[in-house]
């Protein structure tokens, strides 16, 4: 079927059956129900001025009928949803951990082995994952259509759900809970990888590897890098004010700071607003960018900068 999402975990089709068995009932009584509107209005109808309706006790026979079947198909739905239900929250014992950071306005993944990746999600096709997630700042909600799962992620407790992919491609992850302004653009790319491909990047040395591709020039990866890592959701490059400042015509600009100072945009500058973010914040900005510390390289923010300077 096309008007759904295409089932690229072991729930989706679960989750499909309950909405195909609900759909289905749902269809048949509506057949049912409008037909037989339609025949008795036709029957019954009025067809003279002197034309009495008959007095109509009820029968007992028919009460009971239209009250058992109804109960029976709701016990059915009910016994099939919580079946499926109790399998979505009880994870396999051999799943692997991932934690998930949502925070305004970016996804956070990391990984067991240390691996951390920013608003992009690696997984390994076939190997169940569970989630395991928390917020920093207010509600958001991790959603995948492709993988019929759906959770809030809360501040102040951890909350999990687990699913296995079982199709390799590129997924879309969408934060299903207003969260502020950034939160239309607060969106992931879930990436399943081939067991084979996986450990590859697994086993990559850098951590965050996977967005660095190789063969790229540092203004093509800056560019990347600012769609990918979540920058184009707080940074504009055509000088509308979205959460922070603009990255156009950014380097060489004199910046005022909330401390009173100031002083002109340079590469270092950059640098480390980008790696200690809250070490000077521009006026008239709020204080919410994360830091990047561990997730971008130094290559990366040298492509970063790269990027900017063609932005004047
Ligand atoms: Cu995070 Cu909406």
């Amino acid at each position: 079927m096309t008007w759904i999402p295409e089932a690229a975990s072991n729930l989706a089709g679960k989750v499909d059956g309950v909405l195909w068995l609900i759909t289905l009932m749902s269809a048949v009584f509506f057949v049912l129900i409008t037909v037989l509107l339609v025949y008795f209005s036709i029957k019954y109808r009025r067809r003279s001025d002197d034309d009495e309706t008959p007095y109509i006790t009820g029968s007992e026979p028919l009460e009971i009928i239209w009250t058992v079947i109804p109960s029976i198909l709701l016990i059915v739905i009910f016994i099939y949803a919580y079946v499926v239900y109790k399998d979505m929250r009880t994870p396999p014992k051999d799943a692997v951990d991932i934690n998930v950071l949502g925070k305004q306005w970016v996804w956070e993944f990391n990984y067991y082995n240390g691996k951390k990746t920013l608003n992009e999600l690696y997984l390994k096709q076939n190997a169940p994952v569970r989630m395991v997630m928390r917020a920093d700042d207010v509600i958001h909600s991790f959603f995948v259509p492709q993988f019929r799962v759906k959770q809030d992620l809360l501040p102040g407790r951890y909350t999990q759900l687990w699913f296995t992919p079982i199709k390799v491609g590129t997924f879309d992850l969408f934060c299903a809970e207003y969260c502020g302004t950034g939160h239309s653009k607060m969106r992931a790319k879930v990436i399943v990888l081939s067991p084979e491909a996986y450990d590859i990047w697994e086993n990559g040395a850098q951590a965050g590897e996977g967005s660095a591709v190789a063969g790229l020039t540092p203004v093509e990866l800056g560019e990347k890098l600012y769609k990918e890592k979540g920058c184009n959701a707080c940074h504009s490059l055509d000088g509308t004010v979205v959460v922070g400042p603009s990255f156009k015509g950014i380097i060489g600009r004199s910046e005022e700071f909330t401390d009173g100072s100031s002083h002109t945009a340079d590469e270092n500058y950059i640098r480390q607003s980008i790696l200690e973010p809250q070490s000077q914040v521009v006026k008239g900005f709020p204080p919410v960018m994360p830091s990047f510390k561990g997730i971008l390289s130094d290559d990366d923010i040298s492509a970063l900068i790269a990027y900017m300077k063609t932005l004047n």
